[in-house]
Parts: C-alpha cells; sequence; structure tokens
C-alpha cells in the first residue's frame, strides 16, 4: 500500500467502526438512509421510479431494481458512479441533481479543519448509495 494511501484506510475503518457502533445500536444501514432521504423523492424507495415528485420530470425515470439484470446480471458500477457523482453532467440536459457537487459542499460545511481529503468523505457517501443500489436488483 502507498503511504498517500493512508488517511483513506483510517478514515475507511474509523467510519466501518462507527456504522458497526451505530447498526449495533439503531441498525442504520448508511446508503438506505441516504437513499430514502436524497433520492426516493424521485425514484421511490423501491427504485422502480414512483416516487412522489416523479410526475414533475421532464424525463421518465429509470427502473434502479433491473440495473444488474439489463447488464449481463453485474451491476454496473463504475458507470453507476460516474451517473451518481454528476461527472457526465454538462453532456446534455440533465434532471437528477449532481451529488458529487452536493457531497463536496457538505465536507466542506461539515468538516472544515479536519485534516483529510475531502474526496474520501464524496467517495464513501456514493459507495454507500451503490451499496444500497446493489441490494435493491432483481436477480
Ligand atoms: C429530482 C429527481 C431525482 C433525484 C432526487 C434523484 N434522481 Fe436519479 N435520476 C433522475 C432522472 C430523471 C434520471 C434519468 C436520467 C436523467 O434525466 O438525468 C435519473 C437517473 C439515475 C441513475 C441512472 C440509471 C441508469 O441506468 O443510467 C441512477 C443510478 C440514479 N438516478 C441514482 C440516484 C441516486 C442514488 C439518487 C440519490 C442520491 C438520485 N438518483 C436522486 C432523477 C432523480
Amino acid at each position: 500500500m502507498r503511504i498517500t494511501q493512508l488517511p483513506a484506510l483510517v478514515l475507511a475503518c474509523a467510519l466501518a467502526a462507527g456504522a458497526i457502533g451505530a447498526a449495533a445500536q439503531s441498525r442504520v444501514d448508511l446508503g438506505k438512509r441516504e437513499f430514502e432521504s436524497k433520492c426516493a423523492v424521485c425514484h421511490g424507495r423501491d427504485g422502480k421510479g414512483a416516487g412522489p415528485y416523479a410526475d414533475q420530470l421532464k424525463r421518465s425515470l429509470p427502473d434502479l431494481t433491473a440495473l444488474a439484470r439489463a447488464n449481463g446480471g453485474v451491476l454496473p458500477v463504475a458507470r453507476l458512479y460516474a451517473v451518481i457523482e454528476g461527472a457526465g453532467a454538462g453532456h446534455g440536459p440533465r434532471d437528477m441533481p449532481v451529488w458529487g457537487l452536493d457531497y463536496t459542499v457538505q465536507a466542506q460545511e461539515q468538516l472544515p479543519d479536519l485534516p483529510y481529503n475531502q474526496a474520501v468523505f464524496v467517495r464513501t457517501r456514493i459507495l454507500a448509495l451503490i451499496d444500497h443500489l446493489n441490494q435493491l436488483q432483481v436477480r
């Protein structure tokens, strides 16, 4: 392991320890909680696309439970990461918020004085969401 990866590892362990501690008390699933508070308004709690805000959108919502099935049974993690982070934003209109930006702003507001790379905060949040999407898949 390169020495530059060490802070990421330390943070990942701290987050995992925190998550395990929290899970022991109330079984919090970070990805699920985030999905239900940020994504379900459009995508629906079950990810099928019937959230309360769906009618207001110009674009139709994809069925997020069929992502693996539509990709030969494998969740297309790299593509999902790019879509959620919003790296593809700018290539035409997009109804989906740019979450990478949102989480970067949160990292700056919530953790301004901590000496770690804010990109790790953003990455952890996005990976937790992808973990939840994985659990929603119909196999
Ligand atoms: C304001 C409504 C809205 C919210 C909130 C929203 N999405 Fe989306 N999402 C969309 C729309 C509409 C699309 C279809 C593509 C587009 O128009 O950008 C989409 C597409 C996607 C896709 C692409 C699926 C594919 O096959 O390419 C993923 C993955 C996704 N959303 C995940 C999420 C996650 C995770 C969250 C919460 C962090 C979220 N979305 C929040 C509206 C939303």
